[in-house]
């Protein structure tokens, strides 16, 4: 059953979404060769309850850490350890919260160092992806033309989309109806209303779609280890434009002045 918002609800996952944007603008000051990604994961947890929240992914279906770490071939669910960040690394970060029992949840894919150019643009037409599946996000449109826009920008760029692992529906539990695949068909699927809340995020592969998961039963990989991108943003369907909930600008901010 798919869970439609009040314009109320709407405010209070705007408040949570915020919130997860603003600790990965936090985290965003940390990120360089030598921090580990359990430090990153300390800074994530502190900086939320400093704001009255509490982290949206410790102990939801026993996980247990507040931020999700993926570098370079680990595709998402990377477990923050006291792994060091290397020159040349990607990482994925993603972040829930839960504010005034509603949850965020957004993802951003940081350089760490000075990265390859076949990385940075790996990153780059991700990110792009995400926005292009964004504009589909209107009401009348349907779950198909999200993720048909995204796959035609990666794969129309040599990269392949993970099938595996999808978008959803957000809102008082992190995962709700429907299931938003980052790939489809043009007007296949569930028709988009306003009041629907989901996450889009396209997890894309340098190399091959495949992915596998690791021993400790949590982290995914791309079976040919080469690098995979992640990007992830919450947003509101609307009657004429995407309502994106979460934002980049606040992480952008702090990369664009180091
Ligand atoms: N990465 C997932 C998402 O964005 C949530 C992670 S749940 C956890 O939907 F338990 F692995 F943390
Ligand atoms: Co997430
Ligand atoms: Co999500």
């Amino acid at each position: 059953m798919i869970n439609y918002k009040t314009e109320e609800e709407i405010e209070k996952l705007r408040e949570s979404n915020l919130l997860v944007s603003k600790t990965l603008a936090e985290i965003a000051k940390y990120i360089q060769p030598g921090v580990t990604t359990g430090k990153l994961d300390a800074i994530a947890e502190e900086f939320i309850r400093d704001h009255k929240a509490v982290p949206g992914f410790l102990g939801y279906n026993k996980y247990p850490k507040t931020l999700c770490t993926s570098v370079n071939s680990q595709v998402v669910h990377g477990i923050p350890s006291d792994d060091i960040l290397e020159d040349g690394d990607i990482v994925s970060v993603d972040c829930g919260v839960i504010l005034n029992d509603y949850y965020g949840d957004t993802a951003y894919s940081y350089a760490v160092g000075n990265i390859s150019q076949e990385k940075k643009e790996l990153l780059r037409v991700t990110k792009e992806s995400l926005y292009i599946g964004i504009e589909n996000a209107v009401a009348g449109k349907r779950i198909g033309d999200i993720g048909h826009a995204v796959q035609f920008h990666c794969e129309e760029n040599g990269y392949s989309v993970v099938r595996e692992m999808v978008g959803h529906g957000l809102g008082r539990d992190l995962h709700e109806e429907p299931e938003v695949p980052n790939y489809g068909k043009r007007g296949a699927g569930v028709l988009l209303k306003k009041g629907l809340v989901i996450c889009i995020e396209p997890m894309i592969n340098l190399g091959k779609r495949h992915i596998i998961q690791e021993p400790d039963g949590w982290t995914i990989r791309t079976t040919d280890r080469k690098p995979s991108a992640h990007f992830e943003l919450a947003v509101a369907v609307g009657d004429k434009e995407p309502d994106i909930l979460s934002t980049f600008k606040y992480i952008e901010e702090i990369i664009n002045n180091k």
